[in-house]
């Protein structure tokens, strides 16, 4: 952790989806826990026209539709944090005025920039020529940074003009979720685990993040990325390097984050074949019909909404060892989850009599439900007559039952919480932001190369049946 306790926040983007979904409820469930400074200025600024009242009103409104009931309570203290200004980023002289709204940087300035990246640049210019940048300011940027490597070092560079990296926040949201942060504490918090997490002892290792939902209304953005930038150059990515890494020497960002981009790095260029994508088409999920990707688009596109991925990384603790990924949109159900499985034993003692043994299989499930589950060979009980049997039985832990008085926090609570108090941990480095766009990058010139467009598959199915079969030819079968 560095520097200030922010005493000032300033939001940019603060009439959008995020500020609406997750921004504003977290700010005020970090409120409402006496979390936040009691003398937190909130400054939220975007295009439309509104006063003070008017921004309070929005945010009342975004309250009570997206704060879960249980979460509830009198908005009045956090809303009077509430001001707002006017802004057109595009617009040099708006500056003024809202650099006389935020009133100086105070004991500390944290600015959080939602907004198109198109508009990063004029932001950061406008924030210089209003003083609003200097050593007592820091600023978080959400994604998307970039579509690929050229212009994520673009935006990079603009925003490095007036912050050093140690104020430069990126958001992942996947990093403020409690459960991948628990992955670390499972692996580095026993010792069971990290003499098997290796090539020797691992198989291969699946990470899926599947969705139900469909283009949610962000037909415009979506369809100009598609499923490998929006989801697997950030959150997939970040969710691999967790799992491959090398122990840190600490749980802070410096340590944390070198071992992140060694594994980033090291990832293998993907060979056309390693790669299958896919667009849905109209089916149904949980029994209710859905329409197909170009019906909710209105236009035909070759974007995909469904990837997966073979991928491999070149060290000598992951030789050897596939990594499969995938995601997608519109599939069977919402959820995100890392399969290792591992090798069998080397010898079974049990062969003569019958038995056979199963490998071992590690499942850590992040979302909706977390839960660790662990399956194990045991003897199914009897005299064994005719030989011994052998069956896997799960160890699980669901942790809504291991922890349950905990609040369970959404990601923005930490990580806004994190970005005012200056603590780097959960977010990303330039390094790390870079090295994943090239590895995407790759993939995308080898598509474009040979021409690949997406299979089609049925809403409610998980994905093409190429992907079934991506798995298949290494012996693999996804785990549903
Ligand atoms: C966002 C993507 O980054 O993550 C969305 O842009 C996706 O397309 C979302 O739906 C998923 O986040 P979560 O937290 O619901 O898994």
């Amino acid at each position: 952790m560095s520097g200030f306790i922010a005493d000032r926040l300033l939001l940019f983007g603060a009439t959008g989806d995020l500020a609406q979904r997750m921004l504003l409820p977290s700010l005020f469930a970090l409120d409402a826990d006496g979390l936040i400074d009691p003398n937190l200025q909130i400054v939220g600024t975007a295009r439309s026209e509104m006063d003070d009242q008017g921004y309070r009103n929005f945010a009342r409104a975004a309250l009570e539709k997206f704060l879960p009931p249980e979460r509830r309570g009198s908005f009045a203290t956090f809303l009077n944090r509430l001001r707002y200004q006017p802004l057109d980023a595009t617009q040099p002289e708006g500056f003024a005025g809202l650099a006389q709204k935020v009133d100086g940087v105070g004991r500390g300035l944290a600015i959080f920039l939602s907004t198109a990246p198109s508009l990063f640049e004029p932001t950061i210019a406008g924030l210089q020529a209003g003083g609003l940048t200097g050593e007592n300011v820091r600023i978080g940027l959400e994604k998307p940074l970039g579509t690929d490597l050229a212009s994520s070092c673009h935006i990079n560079d603009a925003v490095a003009r007036a912050f050093p990296e140690e104020r430069i926040f990126r958001i992942d949201h996947y990093l403020g979720k409690e459960t991948v942060q628990n992955l670390l504490a499972l692996r580095f918090g026993n010792i069971l685990f990290e003499p098997l997490w290796n090539a020797a002892h691992i198989e291969h290792i699946q990470i899926t993040v599947a969705e139900t939902v469909g283009l949610e209304g962000r037909v415009g953005f979506y369809d100009g990325a598609g499923a490998l930038r929006d989801m697997v150059q950030n959150h997939m990515l970040q969710l691999l390097a967790l799992v491959a890494m090398e122990p840190p020497v600490s749980y802070d960002a410096t340590p944390v984050r070198d071992e992140k981009v060694k594994v980033l790095r090291s990832l293998r260029p993907i060979a056309p074949e390693e790669t299958v994508i896919g667009q849905y088409t109209a089916g149904a999920i949980a029994g209710a019909a859905v329409p197909g990707y170009l019906d909710e688009l209105g236009k035909p596109s070759g974007t995909e909404t469904f990837v997966a991925i073979k991928a491999h990384i070149d060290n000598w603790r992951w030789q050897g060892v596939p990594f499969y990924l995938r995601t997608g949109k519109r599939l069977p159900r919402r959820t995100t989850e890392i399969v290792v499985q591992f090798r069998q034993v080397p010898h079974s003692i049990f062969a003569k009599r019958g038995a056979r043994t199963e490998p071992n299989r590690l499942v850590i499930g992040i979302q909706p439900a977390e839960n660790i589950t662990l399956s194990l060979m045991a003897k199914v009980p009897g005299l064994d007559r005719e030989g011994i049997r052998l069956r896997s039985v799960p160890l699980d832990i669901a942790m809504d039952d291991a922890f349950a008085g905990p609040t369970r926090r959404i990601a923005y609570e930490r990580l806004l919480l994190d970005l005012i108090e200056g603590d780097q941990t959960l977010f990303v480095r330039r390094d790390e932001v870079e090295a994943q766009w090239n590895w995407i990058d790759g993939i995308r010139a080898s598509w474009t190369d040979q021409g690949l467009t997406p299979k089609s598959y049925t809403a409610g199915s998980w994905g093409p049946s190429a992907a079934i079969a991506l798995a298949e030819r290494g012996g693999v079968t996804w785990h549903e």
